[in-house]
């Protein structure tokens, strides 16, 4: 009897997952164009679980969401078969603001990457501290990445000394430049 080819039902798998994540990547951050190489190096670190997490500082418009969008994409497209779970500021702050959706939050804690982006458009409270911080301590031991992008300057004032030094600690820190793509 032959063995199952499984190398067909991979192929199918990582085009659905590709499809399935171009569908939900906002109009907006289709853009094409060249990825930071620190970023893309990243991206393929998360094949060998050697990626930390990933810090994308940088004024608005310099494209730190479309980078975490494509970095993601590529990974993808090439068979990264991991579980993403990417949280636009409404959404994480959603999970995490009281009622906190405690499966949510469970979730958060076990992607294999998790992605919250614009850390700093909403005031980073005692609460949210509260929720966040044990899903950053939670993932630090068994380094598993979270992606984070912010438009502040430094992320220990908010989040306290101990959880930004867990999220920086062997962290690739990028910061984005130039002018607000947008206003282009
Ligand atoms: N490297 C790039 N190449 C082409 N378009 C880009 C690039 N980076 C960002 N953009 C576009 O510029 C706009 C602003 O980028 P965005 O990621 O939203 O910025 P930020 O998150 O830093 O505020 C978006 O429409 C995005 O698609
Ligand atoms: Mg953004």
């Amino acid at each position: 009897m032959n063995t199952p080819d499984m190398s067909e039902w991979w192929e199918e798998r990582r085009r659905q997952r590709l499809e399935a994540f171009r569908n939900r990547r906002p109009v907006e951050l289709r853009h094409k164009g060249d990825l930071r190489d620190e970023i893309a190096d990243w991206g393929s670190r998360l094949f060998d679980h050697t990626a930390r997490n990933l810090v994308l500082l940088g004024p608005t418009g310099t494209g730190k969401t479309w980078s975490v969008w494509e970095v993601l994409e590529r990974a993808l497209a090439v068979g990264y078969p991991g579980h993403i779970m990417l949280l636009a500021a409404a959404e994480w702050q959603e999970i995490v603001g009281p009622p906190v959706d405690r499966e949510r939050v469970r979730q958060m804690r076990e992607a294999d990457v998790l992605v919250l982006d614009d850390f700093g458009s909403f005031r980073i409270n005692e609460w949210t501290k509260d929720v966040i911080g044990p899903v950053i301590d939670w993932r630090w031991a068994p380094a598993m990445p979270i992606v984070v992008t912010s438009n502040m300057a430094d992320l220990v004032t908010p989040l306290g000394e101990r959880i930004a030094s867990r999220l920086g600690h062997r962290a690739t820190v990028v910061a984005l430049t130039g002018e607000d793509r947008r206003a282009q």
